[in-house]
């Protein structure tokens, strides 16, 4: 880059394409990520890390239901397994978002607080949109039928991680500055401990061995540190 360039040039979306987009208001510009940098040291960000892991599972998920023949039974079944599995991560993170963040969150914005809480039950709907086509594959009279509702199961999952992506970066955005601006780092990791409380030891092995490997190795390293 070239010194006269604009360091901010790479912007967020705009508040209101961002919002509108997932159905919330909000009149706040979404700040870019040079933007927060530029605001001093590097602070505590409870989300992103978290965030790659989800994004690893719904991708590599995406990916296998794309290349899945659901004239299979066989591999209908092994995606089928792999899709509950990613979905469950991400209903368990919404479900500690909503116990240990939103109502601190809306302590410091009531506004941004109430749009994430409007949120997470438009995903869980977008996730039982896919989860009802499973039986429906399974009584499918015929192979043809099987693979139309696999079609539309592969098109419903793509706009799911379209939409998953869009939430968790307006979390990421907007939610990580509200709490830095209201919080101290110690205070977010008080957050991050009743939330990793909130979860059985072999589960959490599960969610490491989902996340370590998507995170760079500072981050991996700093999640290591935090967790022994
Ligand atoms: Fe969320």
């Amino acid at each position: 880059m070239s010194s006269n360039q604009n360091p901010t040039s790479i912007a967020a979306p705009s508040a209101g394409t961002n919002a509108a987009a997932q159905g919330g208001a909000s009149a706040r510009p979404a700040p870019s990520t040079l933007e927060m940098a530029a605001q001093g040291p590097a602070r505590l960000d409870s989300f992103t890390p978290i965030h790659k892991g989800m994004r690893r599972a719904l991708f590599e998920t995406a990916l296998l239901l794309a290349r899945t023949d659901f004239e299979s039974p066989a591999e209908t079944a092994a995606a089928e397994e792999a899709t509950t599995t990613c979905l469950g991560y991400l209903r368990e993170h919404a479900e500690h978002e909503d116990r240990h963040v939103i109502p601190r969150l809306a302590e410091l914005d009531a506004a941004l607080a109430a749009a994430l809480e409007v949120d997470h039950p438009r995903l869980e709907r977008a996730a039982i949109a896919i989860d009802t086509l499973w039986p429906r594959i399974g009584a499918a009279a015929s192979g043809p039928a099987r693979a139309a509702l696999g079609r539309e199961l592969v098109r419903r999952f793509q706009a799911f991680v379209a939409q998953q992506l869009q939430h968790m970066d307006r979390e990421e955005r907007e939610v990580m500055a509200v709490l830095w601006a209201g919080m101290t780092d110690a205070e977010i990791g008080a957050i991050s401990g009743r939330i990793i409380a909130d979860i059985p030891p072999a589960r959490m092995a599960e969610l490491m061995a989902l996340i370590l490997p998507a995170l760079s190795r500072p981050e991996r390293e700093a999640m290591t540190r935090r967790a022994a």
